[in-house]
């Protein structure tokens, strides 16, 4: 198949684009890198052993075009030259803290460029594709583990109503023309990082999220960890989530894709976790024997907006995708560990 893979050149973008070249897919990529480098893709050319192609030469496996979703013409002249089979659209900002101070931003970036996508997929008469949406659309569950008929709402950020709306309306296009193929995918804590150690997750500034935290405290980047609360209703204390190696959770996109390809008409949603929570104290356990180094932290306030525990059931995503994560903590954060060390060697080179 042709994949056009936007926002392909972020995190989980670089890692799908991998795993799709290795099932022997070509690939498309668009990203406008407002949060990604390009040589993420160039490293996903050497893992695969492929050229990067910048669109001259349309049998190249792997191309990259800088454009931004909402480019209209630009994505015209994509759909006309490629014979694209579906859409996997990660594009987006993904900041929850930044998007409190920036909604509209969100909305226009997340909202409007999904809209400006389908639209111009519906022109060129794609009608197949998958959404990284998040389990942060549960807001604050009722019980655990959460089912895919959990209802959603509780929502405390712009980010993550984004993310909710796209779905809204994704639902709402089936409905209108059931032609269209659609995966939503709600993602539990993706982590690691490829094991080759040459892509992962690289947040510019100070991290927000706890594992890019750990690492940068692990190499002395940071000086320690600050633990957003232990008085929490959970086994230690601290936050319980579903922590889910990046290549599992690509995975179950490409279990996603197999699935739309058997369908006529589908609209899915599915839970991409592991089914495991794990605290925030059992993440530094985890990272201080993967990495050989003491994790300082200290406790603090907790963080406005955070839920204390959440974890998907898995068991939909099993039976229907045939897909279960493999990969346990002691790999997310080996995996991890191996990637911050050699992109620091990387970044030196550089
Ligand atoms: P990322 O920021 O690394 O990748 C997103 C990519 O989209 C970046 O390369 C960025 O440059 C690009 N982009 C943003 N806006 C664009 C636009 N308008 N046009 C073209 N390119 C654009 O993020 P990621 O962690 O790889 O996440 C991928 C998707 O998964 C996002 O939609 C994110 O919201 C969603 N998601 C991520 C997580 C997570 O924890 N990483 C959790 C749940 C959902
Ligand atoms: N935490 C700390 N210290 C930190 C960072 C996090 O104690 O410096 C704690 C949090 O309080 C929480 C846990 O570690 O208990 C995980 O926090 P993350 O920020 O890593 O992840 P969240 O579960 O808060 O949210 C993440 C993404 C969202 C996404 C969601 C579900 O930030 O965008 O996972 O996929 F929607």
């Amino acid at each position: 198949m042709k994949l056009l893979v936007t926002g392909g050149t972020g995190y989980i973008g670089t890692h799908t684009c991998v795993e799709l070249l290795d099932q022997g897919h070509q690939v498309v990529v668009i990203d406008n890198l407002s949060n990604s480098k390009l040589g993420a893709l160039e490293r996903v050319a050497t893992i695969t052993n492929k050229k990067l192609g910048d669109g001259q030469n349309l049998i190249d496996d792997l191309i990259f075009h800088r454009t931004d979703i909402r480019d209209r013409i630009a994505l015209q002249e994509i759909f006309q030259s490629h014979n694209i089979d579906a859409v996997i659209h990660f594009a987006g900002l993904k900041a929850v803290g930044e998007s409190v101070h920036k909604p509209l931003e969100y909305y226009a970036n997340n909202v409007t460029g999904t809209i400006i996508l389908l639209e111009e997929m519906a022109r060129a008469n794609l009608s197949t594709i998958i959404f990284s949406s998040t389990a942060t659309v549960y807001g604050d569950p009722e019980t655990v583990p959460i089912l895919e008929s959990f209802p959603t709402g509780g929502i405390t950020n712009p980010y993550a109503r984004s993310k909710l709306i796209i779905e809204e309306i994704l639902k709402d296009l089936h409905k209108a023309d059931p032609s269209w193929k659609i995966c939503l995918l709600r993602y539990f804590n993706p982590v690691g990082a490829h094991p080759s150690g040459l892509i992962g997750e690289d947040p510019s500034g100070i991290p927000n999220n706890l594992m890019p935290y750990i690492s940068q405290v692990a190499l002395g980047k940071l000086e320690k960890l600050k633990i957003f609360g232990n008085d929490y209703a959970t086994r230690d204390g601290t936050g319980v989530r579903d922590y889910i190696h990046v290549v599992d959770l690509v995975k179950g996109h490409l279990a996603a894709l197999d699935y739309l390809h058997t369908k006529k008409s589908i609209l899915s949603i599915f839970n991409l976790g592991t089914g495991r929570g794990s605290s925030v104290y059992e993440m530094v356990r985890a990272f201080e024997q993967a990495s050989g180094k003491p994790i300082p932290y200290e406790v603090v306030e907790r963080r406005v907006g955070d839920v204390a525990e959440y974890w998907a059931s898995t068991e939909y995503a099993e039976r229907v995708l045939g897909w279960k994560a493999q990969y346990n903590l002691q790999t997310m954060c080996e995996d991890t560990w191996r990637w911050q060390q050699k992109n620091i060697e990387n970044k030196k080179m550089l």
